[in-house]
């Protein structure tokens, strides 16, 4: 493969050889429509065909029965999780390439609908005022019950368990999806946390669960192969409001994550145009590369040429690829061949089957 592109060199992140910087994000796919929410072989061929990535991250994947939020996602808490799970690892390795499963609590954007009834755990009882996508359909997001201590401790042993699964079901890492408005960031931000116990209040107080997660992860498995996952500037989506703590949080938490040997940090650009949003960071790359000293993956809207220049330019080390992903199961050839790239159909992300998964060609599987 032509290494002469930025994206195309290979890269060692902690003892992990990787064969190139160019990452396949984390793309829920919804296709674990199993009453067991397992992977299936169709998880095994979709991921089989991108294993040219540098690195595969998974699809977010439910800690617990209580961690989900969207119809047909898979977990990684049930030995038929984990079974189904083995396949989709080994063969990614078959194929020379590394993977991580994301490990995922989507918190208030859950439904009652996915809880016979109960309500959402979340750190505060506010409504994000969004959609949930459940099994009937997309419905507006209720008020969620606000987690207690004991709750709390319990989902950190969640995160725990399964982590130890994944790398029991052979992945090589994990990363915590502490991102998008999902439960971390629910803690994270003050316009989904009021607590007043060490859960909130403070910065620190609300970044503790995120670091108490780490310590219990870490007691199971290398740190040196755990993955976070960060969007600071996140505002208007999923609940999430920026405001004057939020980016001096995350400033914080990443510079705390010095004192770790982590995998990497996985940013993301901010999601929608935020230039004119008061506290706002708007060059996520730029600012986190100077407070932290480990790996960054860099993620938001990058095609080649951003990707090889933000690398060039030395403000992350790796760029993962989503949408492009879906369309591209072959993305780095294309790039080593400056070849065309496939669009993706939106309206079949989700949609449960092959059409829109697997039926995308490779380059050389092309009539
Ligand atoms: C279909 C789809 C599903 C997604 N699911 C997840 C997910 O499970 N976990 C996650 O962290 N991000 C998820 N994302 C966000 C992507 O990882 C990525 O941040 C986003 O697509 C922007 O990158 P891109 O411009 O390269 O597509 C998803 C995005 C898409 C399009």
């Amino acid at each position: 493969m032509n290494k002469e592109q930025a994206l195309l060199k290979d890269y060692t992140m902690g003892n992990l050889k990787l064969k190139n910087r160019i990452v396949m994000a984390p793309m829920t796919r919804s296709r674990a429509n199993n009453p067991e929410n397992a992977p299936t072989d169709l998880h095994v061929e979709y991921y089989k065909q991108r294993s040219s990535a540098g690195l595969i991250i998974t699809e977010g994947s439910q800690v617990s029965k209580k961690a989900v939020g969207y119809i047909n996602t898979p977990g990684i808490y049930s030995k038929a999780q984990v079974e189904g799970w083995k396949k989709v690892a080994q063969v990614v390795h078959e194929e020379g390439g590394k993977i991580f499963i994301q490990l995922w609590h989507v918190g208030r954007i859950s439904h009652p609908d996915f809880h016979n009834g109960e309500l959402p755990h979340a750190p505060s009882a506010i409504n994000p005022h969004v959609k949930s996508f459940t099994p009937e359909g997309f419905k507006d997001t209720v008020t969620p019950k606000e987690m207690t201590i004991d709750e709390i401790k319990l989902t950190i042993q969640n995160f725990k368990q399964t982590a130890e699964n994944a790398m029991g079901a052979g992945f090589d890492g994990i990363e915590v999806h502490s991102s998008n408005g999902y439960l971390f960031h629910q803690f994270f931000n003050k316009c989904s946390n009021i607590r007043t116990d060490e859960y909130g209040g403070s910065i620190e107080n609300r970044a503790r669960f995120l670091f108490e997660v780490i310590d219990e992860i870490k007691k199971v498995m290398p740190e040196n192969r755990i993955g976070l996952r960060f969007n600071p500037s996140m505002h208007g989506v999923s609940g999430m409001i920026v405001d004057e703590e939020t980016i001096p949080t995350f400033d914080y938490i990443i510079k705390r994550l010095n004192e770790y040997d982590l995998a990497y940090i996985h940013l993301s650009e901010p999601f929608t145009n935020v230039s004119k949003v008061p506290y706002a960071e708007t060059h996520i790359a730029k600012r986190y590369r100077t407070l932290y000293k480990g790996a960054i993956i860099i993620n938001g809207n990058f095609d080649q040429e951003k990707g090889n220049k933000i690398i060039a330019e030395e403000f992350a080390d790796l760029v993962s690829f989503g949408k492009l992903f879906i369309s591209n199961p072959d993305l780095p050839e294309r790039f080593a061949q400056n070849a065309e790239l496939a669009k993706w159909d939106l309206s079949i992300f989700y949609t449960p089957g092959a059409k829109g998964y697997t039926d995308y060609p490779s380059m050389l599987n092309r009539t």
